[in-house]
């Protein structure tokens, strides 16, 4: 049995009372994820093989705005970074796909307008932050309340990582087992870490050749060692829990660089192969790698694209930030300083 997209959609917000608006504006965080998010049971909802785990980076991410044009001259436009894009663009028939699951809740056209801080489409999490600040917004324009839980189940109907960022902080992705994903959603820890960063080496700004999506699918289909892989998520989110609740850094890093290596390797040995990474992301994951036989405390994850993102404590920061000049350093738990409010 095969659900739609649009029967979930229209499950989740049946019999919710609509208070049509017109105009929101609603910001995601972009997450990065320390356990991955690599296959899927099923594509068109995005249900994952695995649970993952991860952390956003709370002042870096969408902000997308929704206009109800209501005339019939009007068509639904999307603007994306400033420039509009056209039906047929691959990003613009995503948005207004996922747009269609709210089409009957909020009448009219609609200008869909998104501003990403990070790169699209090149491992820096732009989809998720992209699609859950879609949902809010979406959400927000026809006026309907939804819970943390709804947020995060429609959310992974337009890109799965994206039910990760519809709050802050630690969040586990639970892949659920239903058919039709209405237990696969994230859940938030209360688990707090002033002293974490996480810093983004960007090494290379162009798209990705091959997108996620394809990318999990040849995998899953043609990797030898992606059994293996299921396996050791299982054992990694073990850790990582344990390595969080107990501010055990070497473990809680080391986890996760492991498990991102790991999901690498599951690309190389899919056929044909998958290899994300540019000459200039070998030399810098072993630049990383000498540091920390220098006794520094940095650690590396990488998603499906050639950048990284280096993982230590406040304590490293000088010796990291020295050697790594163009490091963006972000800061998960600001602490005193709110973080960015999530609106919608
Ligand atoms: C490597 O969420 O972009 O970043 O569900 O097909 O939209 P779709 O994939 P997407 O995949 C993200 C994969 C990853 C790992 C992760 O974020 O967990």
């Amino acid at each position: 049995m095969t659900i739609s997209r649009n029967e979930v959609a229209a499950t989740v917000l049946a019999g919710k009372p609509t208070a049509p608006q017109p105009f929101f504006q609603a910001f995601a965080p972009v997450n990065i994820a320390l356990c991955k998010y690599w296959g899927k049971r099923q594509h068109e909802l995005n249900t994952p093989l695995n649970d993952s785990l991860s952390i956003t980076l709370p002042e870096t991410g969408s902000t997308t705005r929704i206009s109800r044009q209501p005339t019939a001259a009007d068509r639904d436009r999307v603007v994306f970074n400033g420039q509009s894009l056209q039906p047929g663009d691959p990003m613009h028939d995503r948005i207004l796909a996922h747009v269609e699951l709210f089409r009957s809740y909020a009448p009219g056209y609609f200008l869909i307008e998104t501003d990403n801080d990070v790169a699209t489409g090149a491992g820096l999490a732009s989809s998720a932050s992209g699609f859950a600040a879609l949902t809010r917004a979406l959400a927000g324009v026809a006026g309907i309340a939804l819970s943390e839980r709804e947020l995060s189940i429609l959310s992974r109907l337009g890109s799965g990582s994206a039910c990760r960022s519809i709050s802050n902080g630690f969040g586990r992705w639970h892949r659920g087992e239903r058919v039709d994903g209405m237990d696969s959603f994230a859940t938030f820890y209360s688990w707090r870490w002033p002293q974490l960063r996480v810093g983004v080496l960007t090494v290379a700004k162009e798209r990705k050749p091959v997108g996620s999506r394809e990318g999990m699918a040849r995998t899953v289909q043609h990797s030898t060692l992606y059994r293996k892989w299921v396996d050791q998520a299982k054992h990694d989110i073990a850790l990582l829990e344990q390595a969080i609740a107990s501010r055990d850094f070497e473990l809680f890093a080391a986890t996760a660089e492991h498990n991102a290596m790991t999901m690498h390797a599951t690309m190389l040995s899919a056929w044909p192969p998958l290899l994300y990474w540019q000459p200039q992301s070998v030399e810098a994951l072993q630049q990383v790698w000498s540091l920390r036989k220098q006794g520094v405390g940095v650690y590396v994850t990488m998603d499906a694209g050639p950048n990284l993102k280096l993982l230590f404590l406040q304590s490293s920061a000088a010796a990291v930030g020295e050697h790594f000049p163009s490091l963006r350093v972000h800061v998960p738990f600001p602490g005193a300083d709110a973080p960015r409010p999530l609106c919608g």
